[in-house]
């Protein structure tokens, strides 16, 4: 009987190896593909995007306006539907609906009945995932106070604030206790303390073992608080990786002064710019530059170290010298 059980393991672990099924993978994408036509002609506004989302980490996903942040999204939560290619989310291929009650979506444009209050909504979206009474009321009273609506919940929507409907979206997202999050600019227009608020609440989810997929334009939210990153330009993947690596090659500012002409000229090495004004030195060095030796240089010469800057690359200039410019694009 038992040698049945292991031919039946051996073909099923056979058939995912050849499938390529991810194991481990929060999202995997295979060419996955949305065409849409415009005055007759037809764009791949997702182009055979390949995307890897591990388990339990915050993946950002970058890119301009109209690259296909939201359309990728949707495709990965079903609601839409790719012309070419799959993907896989928590272990199933996107069609399989037996994983949704494991997600849970924040929408770019979050639409509420606006008549209904902070925690009618929350019964509502609770009596859509079937959550039964009294779990539903305990759960929706720990939520509002979970996303700082504690005193708001018997307010009618259509007088909340935007940084409130970003928080009463962020408390729905979270009703079912999902375990993949999707959540399409989550900090879009809040003031800077709701952004710390949010980025610290998203921070929370990673930390009670949930994978967030978080779409978004502000980079140093992404730069906080994302594991990996994937840039998507005009429906293609154009970097991916995990945000440490991909920001390496920062820089070093040394600061010096009464430094003799000959040291200064000496630092002059490959990929160092210096700079002099009357004695006053600064160096802009690659953080691979040998900085001690330099410092011992300054210093040996008689010079005073005023500072050392180490200057880490920044988010910002990495989807700038990715992303095409909108020149390059009409041409
Ligand atoms: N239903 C549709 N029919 C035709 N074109 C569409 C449709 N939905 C989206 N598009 C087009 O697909 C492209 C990608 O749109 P998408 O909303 O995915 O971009 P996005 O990256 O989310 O942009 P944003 O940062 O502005 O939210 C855009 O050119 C958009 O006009
Ligand atoms: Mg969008």
């Amino acid at each position: 009987m038992w040698i049945t059980g292991a031919v039946y393991f051996a073909l099923c672990f056979n058939t995912l190896v050849r499938r390529n099924l991810p194991l481990a993978a929060a999202i995997k994408t295979e060419n996955l593909t949305k065409t849409y036509a415009s005055r007759g002609r037809k764009t791949n506004v997702v182009d055979h995007v390949d995307l890897e989302v591990e388990e339990g980490e915050i993946f950002g996903f970058l890119g301009p306006n109209g690259a296909g942040k939201t359309t990728t999204i949707k495709m990965l939560l079903n609601i839409i539907y790719p012309n070419e290619g799959t993907a896989y989310v928590l272990g199933k291929e996107i069609g399989d609906i037996s994983i949704h009650s494991k997600l849970s979506y924040l929408p770019e444009k979050p639409y509420y009945y606006e008549h209904m209050t902070g925690m009618e909504i929350l019964h509502f979206y609770g009596k859509l995932f079937g959550m039964k009474e009294p779990h539903r009321s305990n759960r929706a009273k720990e939520l509002l106070q979970k996303v700082g609506l504690g005193d708001a919940g018997s307010k009618p929507i259509a007088k909340f604030s935007k940084g409130m409907q970003q928080r009463i979206g962020l408390a729905q997202s979270l009703l079912n206790e999902p375990m993949l999050l999707f959540l399409d600019e989550p900090t879009g227009g809040l003031d800077p303390i709701a952004h710390i608020e949010i980025r610290d609440l998203i921070l929370q989810m990673r930390n009670e073992g949930k994978t967030v997929f978080i779409s978004s334009h502000e980079l140093s939210d992404v730069e906080r608080i994302c594991d990996r990153v994937a840039i998507i330009d005009r429906g293609r993947i154009v970097k991916q990786g995990k945000l440490d690596t991909l920001l390496a090659g920062g820089r070093v500012e040394i600061t010096a002064e009464n430094v003799p002409d000959s040291v200064a000229a000496s630092l002059n090495t490959d990929g160092v710019i210096t700079s002099m004004h009357s004695g006053r030195l600064i160096v802009d060095a690659p953080d691979t530059a040998p900085t001690d030796g330099m410092l011992d240089a300054i210093r040996g010469g008689g010079a005073t170290i005023v500072s050392v800057i180490p200057r880490r690359k920044r988010l910002e200039d990495l989807f700038v010298e990715t992303i095409t410019k909108p020149r390059e694009r009409a041409s």
